[in-house]
């Protein structure tokens, strides 16, 4: 369960209604498009696809010697899977991520893994980033020199249904390979096989965080008043002559959603509108309560210049009882017998105030609890938000143009026949 809480923002619900219009407005633009695949709005449709969630599970099921699980992959075909294992692994599998280039982790890890006892899984959609095929070749020859003829059992690949090169390497090794719907995006895709694979040797309830996406989609095109989407997608809307939004987690097992988000946020809406005009808020990450020990002090005295979210759950699925302590009464004597969720709950609160109290803008989404079906609906959410911003800002929030002229750059430094022409670049003033 999701619940909005906007106290903070006194004339909230009567704006609402003046900008009812305006939304429904964004709304049907952005479902008109539904059909037309080039849109890229599988997305919407991920959470009713159970085929995939039964393949996903009977391949999991096929591999129960799995005891490490390599991510190959980097952004959309990450941060998702990150995020949510960090969430809810419960199997004791060990995940690990290959979203970098650094050679000395990426070795550190090859030293530490089990061959025998490790599956690889490579995901890109375009079966095109540098940094992943890269990870791929590292990973194949130690795959081949580590098990030999069985190399394939141990490689599974998360890409485009048709094209690319990792689909094309499945078909000519005759390797497993799941497929991201053509038209589902990267930064869109975590309930697609590039979530769900990996979530599923973490032993996560799958069918749960489906149900919370498909809630999401409920809520996402229910009228105005229930429409939490739509309703969030206001807040960030009115607020966007504001350069930073910030969203801040109270939540240690959701640590990496906020990456998650500023990747979703940042690269979806950042970019050049019909009129040619910049627009973008620039999304910030921040995790309750450690960042109170760091950027609230600025969030609080610093520029009025953010919309700041927090995510904060209600309850936890298991709370720990602090102790008395001898000795301690003085000075700890008011957390005894609480709690270590109501300390949580207290730290959120008092943060939501004081940046209330300092002036600036701030809203609470509250999760019942961190579950896999409050977590699912929020994802789900907050690409709905998303969408929804693209139609009222004037931009294409399924591409992302301004990522690839660094990509072309990359490929021409390291000689890619046919990138030589873009080695250089004009600074405009
Ligand atoms: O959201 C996106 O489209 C990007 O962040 C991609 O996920 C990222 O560039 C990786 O692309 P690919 O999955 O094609 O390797």
């Amino acid at each position: 369960m999701l619940r909005l809480d906007t106290r903070f923002l006194k004339d909230f619900p009567e704006v609402l209604k003046a900008h009812g219009t305006a939304l429904l407005g964004a709304q049907e633009t952005l479902l008109a498009k539904r059909k037309d695949p080039g849109a890229m709005l599988g997305w919407m449709d991920l959470p009713e696809d159970t085929e995939t969630l039964r393949e996903v599970r009977r391949f999991r099921e096929a591999n129960p010697w799995v005891e490490d699980f390599v991510l190959l992959g980097i952004g959309g075909s990450a941060l998702g899977p990150k995020a949510l294992e960090a969430a809810f692994n419960g199997s004791g599998v060990r995940f690990h991520y290959v979203d970098h280039v650094e050679p000395e982790p990426v070795l550190k890890l090859l030293r530490t893994l089990d061959p025998r006892k490790t599956l690889v899984n490579a995901v890109s959609k375009s079966g095109a980033t540098a940094e992943t095929l890269a990870a791929l070749l590292v990973f194949l020859d130690w795959l081949k020199r580590e098990r030999g003829q069985e190399w394939r059992r141990h490689l599974v690949l998360t890409t485009d249904p048709k094209r690319g090169a990792l689909r094309a390497l499945a078909e000519r090794e005759g390797l497993r390979a799941f497929a991201i719907p053509e038209n589902v995006g990267g930064r869109f895709s975590v309930l697609s096989p590039v979530g769900l694979l990996p979530l599923a040797f973490a032993g996560a309830d799958l069918e749960a965080l489906l149900m919370g996406a498909r809630k999401a989609n409920e809520v996402a095109l229910a009228p105005l008043e229930q429409n939490l989407s739509l309703q969030t997608t206001l807040l960030h809307h009115l607020h966007r002559h504001l350069p930073v939004t910030v969203f801040m987690v109270y939540s240690e097992r959701l640590k990496y959603l906020p990456a998650w988000f500023v990747q979703l946020h940042d690269e979806s809406l950042g970019k050049r509108d019909r009129e040619g005009k910049r627009v973008g808020t620039t999304a910030v990450p921040a995790l309750g309560p450690a960042d109170q020990h760091a950027q609230v002090q600025l969030f609080r005295e610093g520029p009025l210049d953010k919309l700041i979210q927090l995510v904060v759950p209600e309850r936890p699925t298991e709370d720990l009882p602090l102790p008395e302590v001898a000795g301690l009464e003085e000075e700890a004597g008011y957390l005894f017998g609480k709690g270590l969720f109501r300390l949580l709950s207290a730290e959120a609160e008092a943060t939501y105030r004081a940046l209330a109290e300092a002036g600036q803008r701030v809203y609470t989404l509250y999760l019942s609890e961190v579950s896999p079906y409050a977590v699912g609906w929020l994802l789900q959410h907050l690409m709905w938000q998303t969408a929804y911003l693209g139609e009222l800002w004037g931009v294409n929030a399924f591409d992302q143009p301004g990522v690839e002229l660094g990509k072309r750059l990359t490929l021409a430094l390291l000689g890619r026949p046919g990138y030589e022409g873009d080695g250089s670049v004009e600074i405009s003033s």
